[in-house]
């Protein structure tokens, strides 16, 4: 044998035995304001598919697979509870994980991991018993009157240290069978957290901590309302007894993120059941919402007492126009990402996915996607079979070939979308240079002002169902994506410009744009109107020159 035939066989047999190259972490990324989850280094986005709270155990995973593939999801969020790893104290059992973790990569789907420790909707359903039959370890809140609260209290030490020494497990065992293939994206920390009936603990060490000073890192960054420095009553008056509770719980939920990331570092987020975002200014806490979860009002807090949380998103199940539009505004800000880790399944909610992906999420998931023989409406849809995925599937259709150039545009800012309104007004999205103008209810010929069967509703928009998500792919090109919708591109107010053409097409498995055919005609005379299946089409404006 030559000697270069030696060292190539020699190299063959050293690479047989190289460990697989591990890809690179996932990771969260900012610039000017936007956000992207960069996964094996570059942008993705999540089209998520929550399970059921129960589906959690390796027999129940099989309807969670054929749900998720039905809604062509690339990513699961799972819960995996303290009650199951460790059902006996120190002594852990994540042989779920293993499945879980085996069974998405044969299912091609990377995975979110929802971790239910402490708090899951609040209560400490998800605890092991060792922890329910405790509470003088592991202590509840306490009322004014000493009386003991559902929900456990951020002030109890002992519980602090079991979670996190759970949590610090978990992620452990993640980094051990994951930090090769990194099939786990994400991990909630905790569920749904805060109190409801109670605005806070009122127990001895709380008390304390309460009539202590405002620390200086939240004061730097939730606005003082009556003095500017002191205790949290003289800092935040009416708003003291909720701040102070999210504080206690932000700052709990804080060290059991930081001790999981320093063990195994992956993006970690809360998720928050809503308080209505559209009292504008809020008012304090009465009973409306959960006190000391991550409402949006409190968001500061948490990056003050939490920097290891990295997103707060919010859990969405009121699908009114406005209070969605609003939330999606209140929750998407230069330091937080949009990513809505619940979204409701009834069908109402599909038209706002275009809104979400439009205005740069770094992902979404409906909630309920399994076909367990359960449903939970009426925050949910009514069914559990094929229907709850429709109004979802045929907008991650859309998205699932190009969610890496989605991700990519989006991350660059070059995109917009937006859900029918209730009011079923037209609404429009700006771009540099030009504008989408978007109408609903009209057919797909001729215009309402016509009258007579052309000012009629077209037949299928009795409930507000379109929308359009758009990226201005080069100065004068875009890509519109939508259903049940009309579009106009026009020039942007007083400048000149006519569409040039308008072509009908898809991605292909390799991103690359196949052309099926050109709009003209009737097909453009009267806008772009997309109809009740989604459609994908690429659009080239222009200006013409001086005649
Ligand atoms: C929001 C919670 O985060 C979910 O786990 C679930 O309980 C839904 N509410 C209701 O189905």
């Amino acid at each position: 044998m030559k000697a270069t035939h030696l060292a190539a066989a020699a190299l063959a047999c050293l690479m047989a035995f190289a460990p697989t190259q591990a890809a690179e972490a996932p990771r969260l990324v900012s610039q000017n304001g936007r956000h992207a989850l960069l996964v094996d280094g570059k942008p993705f986005l999540i089209l998520g598919a929550q399970a059921h709270n129960s589906s959690n155990y390796p027999g129940a995973l099989k309807p969670v697979w054929a749900a998720a593939n039905d809604l062509k999801a690339n990513t699961v969020l799972m819960p995996v509870a303290w009650e199951q790893v460790e059902p006996v104290e120190g002594r852990f059992d994540f042989s779920f994980v293993d499945t879980l973790v085996k069974q998405a990569r044969e299912q091609k789907k990377r995975l979110v991991i929802l971790w239910f420790g402490t708090w899951k909707n609040t209560s400490a359903q998800y605890t092991p018993e060792w922890v329910k039959l405790d509470p003088r370890r592991f202590p509840f809140n306490r009322d004014r009157d000493g009386s003991s609260n559902y929900s456990l209290s951020p002030f109890g030490a002992e519980t602090l240290k079991a979670d996190k020494r759970a949590f610090v497990a978990l992620m452990g065992h993640l980094k051990k069978i994951d930090s090769t293939e990194r099939t786990v994206l994400m991990v909630q920390v905790e569920n749904e957290v805060g109190t409801y009936g109670l605005v806070r603990d009122f127990s001895p060490a709380a008390q304390a901590a309460f009539e202590q000073p405002v620390p200086a890192a939240v004061l730097a960054r939730q606005k003082p309302k009556a003095a500017a420095t002191g205790t949290w009553r003289e800092v935040y008056g009416d708003y003291a007894d909720e701040y102070f509770h999210a504080w206690a719980i932000a700052r709990y939920i804080g060290e059991i993120a930081a001790a999981g990331k320093a063990v195994y570092d992956l993006p970690m987020y809360v998720n928050n059941a809503l308080r209505n975002p559209l009292e504008q200014p809020p008012k304090p806490w009465n009973k409306d919402f959960a006190s000391g979860g991550p409402t949006w009002d409190v968001i500061d807090i948490y990056k003050a007492a939490a920097p290891a949380v990295d997103i707060v998103a919010p859990d969405i199940y009121n699908p009114e126009s406005a209070q969605v539009n609003a939330n999606l505004r209140l929750f998407g800000r230069a330091d937080n990402a949009l990513w809505v880790p619940e979204i409701g399944t009834k069908p109402a909610y599909g038209r706002f996915l275009y809104a979400m992906l439009g205005r740069g999420a770094i992902g979404v998931s409906p909630f309920g996607i399994d076909y367990f023989d359960y449903s939970n409406h009426p925050l949910g849809a009514t069914a559990t079979d094929k229907t709850i995925v429709e109004p979802f599937e045929r907008v991650y259709r859309m998205f699932a070939p190009i969610q890496r150039q989605w991700a990519q545009w989006a991350f660059d800012g070059k995109t917009q979308g937006i859900g029918e309104g209730d009011d079923r007004k037209p609404q429009q999205l700006d771009f540099p240079g030009w504008s989408a103008k978007l109408t609903y209810r009209l057919g797909r010929f001729g215009e309402a002002a016509w009258g007579g069967e052309f000012a009629k509703p077209a037949a299928g928009t009795e409930e507000p169902g379109g929308g359009a998500a758009i990226a201005q792919i080069a100065p004068d090109e875009f890509l519109v994506i939508g259903h049940r919708v009309r579009v106009r591109m026009e020039p942007a107010e007083g400048t000149k410009g006519l569409m040039l053409r308008a072509e009908q097409g898809r991605f292909d498995a390799q991103g690359r744009w196949v052309m099926e055919r050109v709009w003209n005609g009737d097909q453009v005379d009267y806008g772009l109107n997309l109809p009740a299946e989604p459609m994908m089409l690429k659009v080239k404006m222009g200006r013409p020159a001086q005649p």
